[in-house]
């Protein structure tokens, strides 16, 4: 089984050339601000074909400092930061009350291209939480009602009850409020551009907040 899974991994490539286009990056080129490229790289993630290039990994720690990680959408990104929305009271929810801190990681492999954005995160006002999920779909206002996101579950049965409870919720009361479902902020102090290149001459490029705006360099790959 293990000799299956080591030949099939070292069967496989990253950037096919036919599935993958390497654009260039001038670094030199950069807007000064690291929300701008965000923007740009995004659109042209987009536009290049990459499936869902709004989910990334959400990297947090517990009161002890050990890691974790799943993955989650991004909701937006502006001058107040990376928005994604949880369970206050789901594992990450209860690590960003101990840690309000976390690391998110954007993979768009079509283009070869990584995003990794580093920094505090803030609970966005309760008003604010509850527009987000009412713009969203009635669908993920039932997961949101379904609720005890990463308590033990006794059982399927008890968890198709409850989701179809959520789901007759949703399709009835479209605001039904949703007390743990949470806005978090993350205000990013670091931001990393990665694009890859076929001769492994990786360009990085890293902006970090100083008191004077955005500072960059270049990073070896
Ligand atoms: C594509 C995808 C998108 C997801 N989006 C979210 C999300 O926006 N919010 C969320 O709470 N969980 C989302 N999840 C589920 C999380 O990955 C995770 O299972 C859940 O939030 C519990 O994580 P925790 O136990 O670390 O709190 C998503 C999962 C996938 C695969």
């Amino acid at each position: 089984m293990a000799t299956d899974l080591h030949e099939l991994l070292r069967s496989l490539r990253v950037w096919d050339p036919e599935t993958t286009e390497l654009p260039p990056f001038d670094p030199g080129a950069a807007p000064a601000d690291p929300l701008t490229l965000f923007t740009r790289w995004f659109a042209a993630a987009v536009a290049a074909g990459q499936s869902e290039p709004h989910t990334m990994s959400l990297a947090t720690a517990d009161a002890d400092g050990l890691p974790d990680v799943r993955i989650v959408m991004l909701h937006g990104a502006d001058a107040d930061g990376f928005s994604f929305a949880t369970h206050a009271t789901s594992r990450k929810g209860r690590h960003l009350a101990a840690r309000p801190y976390a690391a998110l990681a954007f993979y768009w492999p079509v283009l070869g291209r990584q995003v990794r954005v580093r920094g505090p995160v803030a609970v966005a006002p309760g008003e604010e939480a509850r527009a987000d999920l009412r713009a969203r779909s009635t669908g993920a206002l039932a997961a949101a009602l379904t609720g005890r996101q990463s308590e033990v579950l006794h059982s399927t049965e008890e968890l198709a009850r409850a989701s179809e409870a959520a789901w007759e919720r949703a399709g009835r009361e479209p605001e039904a409020p949703v007390a743990s479902w949470t806005l978090y902020r993350l205000r990013p102090t670091e931001v990393e551009f990665f694009q890859g290149d076929a001769r492994r001459r990786h360009v990085r490029l890293v902006y970090r907040a100083t008191e004077e705006g955005w500072a960059r360099d270049l990073l070896w790959p």
